[in-house]
C-alpha cells in the first residue's frame, strides 16, 4: 500500500485506515500535513469555542474507566445551583464564546430532566438566545431528548466509547444500565430529532486494537454525525480499568494514536466539527494545539467555578483545573496564534457538514 494514493481519498477502506494508523516517520508527517491542508481548505483556520459547564458529578452509572462513576466514594458529589449555571453561561457570552456545553454525570429522573429543561430555557434568555447550547448528559428517553431540543438545545454529545460491541462490554459492565444497543439507539434518536449530533471514543483503551479504531472511524462516517470528540484514555486509580494501566500503550503513544485518529477522520469527513479534547492537554501540555494542527477545530474551555472542578475528575490530573476563565481566554488566543489559527468569537460555530443539510443553522 502506498500512502500518496490514500491521502486523497474520502472513502477509505478499513485496511487503508489501519495502514494510516500504523504510519511512522515520513508517512506519518504526510498524513498530518494532508489533514491540516484538508481542514484549511474546507473550514479555514478558525477554532470554535464551547464554554464547558460541568453541571454535576452525581452519576448513576459506573463505567469501568470513569473517575466519577457512582461506585467511587473518594470525592464530594456536587450539583451547581441554577444561579451558578446562569452565571457561567453569562460569562461565556461576555467572553464571546458563542456557545456553551452543559455536561453532567448521568441521571434520568424527573427532577433532573425537568431541571435541565428549565436551565436550557434560562440560558436561551441571555441576550435573546444568542448562545448556542450543546448538551452532554448521557442516555435519555426520546421524550426527554425532544423536550430539551424544544427548550432550545441544538447540539448533543454522546460518545459511543467503543463501536465494537465486544470491546464495549470490556469497558462497561454488561448490565441493564450499560447496554450497547441502548447507546446506539440514543445516537440514532438524537440524529432523528435534528440535533447536531456528536459522538466519539477514547483512544488507547485496554483491549483496543487498530482494527477497533478503524471500525470506530467508519462508524462515525456511516452515522454521518456532525461532530466527533476523541481523546486518549487516561487510567484513573479509583476505577476497575486501572489494573490494566501497564498493558496499554504509553501516554505518548496514546496521544499520537489520537492525533492519527483525528487526522484520518479529517480526511474522511472534511466538514465536521472535531474537538481537541481536554484529555489531549492532560497527556501532553501542547496536546490541544497538536490536535488543532492535525484537523480538530473546536476547543471547550472550562467555565465551571474553580471550587467544583477538582471534583469532576473523570481522569486524574485534568488540565486547567486551576485556571480562571479569563486566563483561559488569553492563554487560548496566544496558543492558537502560535500555530496559525484564530478563535471565531461571538458565533455558534455549527459544523459545515450540518449547515449544508440544515440551511437554517448558522456559523
Ligand atoms: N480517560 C479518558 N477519557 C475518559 N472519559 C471518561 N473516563 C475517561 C478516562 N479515564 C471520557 C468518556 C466520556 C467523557 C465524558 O469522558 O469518553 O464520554
Ligand atoms: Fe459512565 Fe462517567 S460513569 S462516563
Amino acid at each position: 500500500m502506498n500512502i500518496d494514493g490514500i491521502l486523497d481519498k474520502q472513502d477509505l477502506t478499513k485496511e487503508e485506515i489501519k495502514f494510516l494508523l500504523a504510519a511512522e516517520g515520513d508517512d506519518k508527517k504526510k498524513l498530518f500535513d494532508r489533514a491540516l491542508q484538508v481542514k484549511l481548505e474546507h473550514l479555514d483556520n478558525y477554532v470554535h469555542l464551547r464554554g464547558l459547564i460541568e453541571y454535576s458529578n452525581i452519576c448513576t452509572k459506573y463505567c469501568l474507566y470513569c473517575g466519577v462513576r457512582s461506585k467511587n466514594p473518594n470525592f464530594t458529589r456536587y450539583q451547581l445551583s441554577d444561579d451558578e449555571v446562569i452565571e457561567c453561561a453569562k460569562l461565556a457570552h461576555e467572553l464571546g464564546y458563542g456557545s456553551v456545553a452543559l455536561q453532567s454525570g448521568e441521571r434520568s429522573d424527573k427532577e433532573f430532566t425537568d431541571k435541565i429543561t428549565l436551565l436550557v430555557k434560562e440560558i436561551k434568555k441571555i441576550d435573546n438566545g444568542s448562545l448556542g447550547i450543546t448538551l452532554s448528559l448521557g442516555e435519555q428517553t426520546e421524550e426527554t431528548y425532544r423536550r430539551w431540543f424544544e427548550a432550545g438545545a441544538h447540539r448533543y454529545l454522546l460518545r459511543i466509547e467503543a463501536s465494537n460491541e465486544e470491546l464495549y462490554y470490556k469497558i462497561h459492565p454488561q448490565d441493564a444500565k450499560h447496554d450497547f444497543k441502548t447507546r446506539l439507539n440514543c445516537i440514532d434518536t438524537l440524529l432523528k430529532l435534528g440535533y447536531q449530533t456528536g459522538t466519539g471514543v477514547m483512544v488507547g483503551l485496554p483491549f483496543q486494537t487498530l482494527d477497533d479504531l478503524a471500525g470506530d472511524l467508519l462508524f462515525f462516517q456511516r452515522k454521518d454525525v456532525a461532530m466527533v470528540g476523541m481523546g486518549p484514555f487516561i487510567p484513573h486509580p479509583d476505577t476497575p480499568l486501572w489494573q490494566y494501566k501497564d498493558q496499554i500503550p504509553t501516554a505518548e503513544k496514546r496521544m499520537e494514536l489520537t492525533l492519527k485518529m483525528i487526522a484520518i477522520l479529517r480526511l474522511m469527513m472534511p466538514e465536521i466539527n472535531m474537538v481537541a479534547a481536554t484529555a489531549n492537554q492532560t497527556v501532553d501540555p501542547m496536546g490541544r494545539e497538536k490536535a488543532i494542527a492535525v484537523g480538530a477545530n473546536v476547543i471547550m474551555p472550562n467555565l465551571t467555578p474553580n471550587e467544583f472542578r477538582e471534583n469532576y475528575l473523570i481522569y486524574p490530573d485534568k488540565a486547567c483545573v486551576k485556571d480562571k476563565p479569563d486566563q483561559c481566554q488569553t492563554c487560548l488566543d496566544v496558543r492558537l496564534a502560535a500555530i496559525g489559527h484564530k478563535v471565531l468569537y461571538n458565533a455558534w460555530g455549527d459544523s459545515l457538514a450540518f449547515r449544508k443539510k440544515n440551511p437554517a443553522s448558522t456559523l
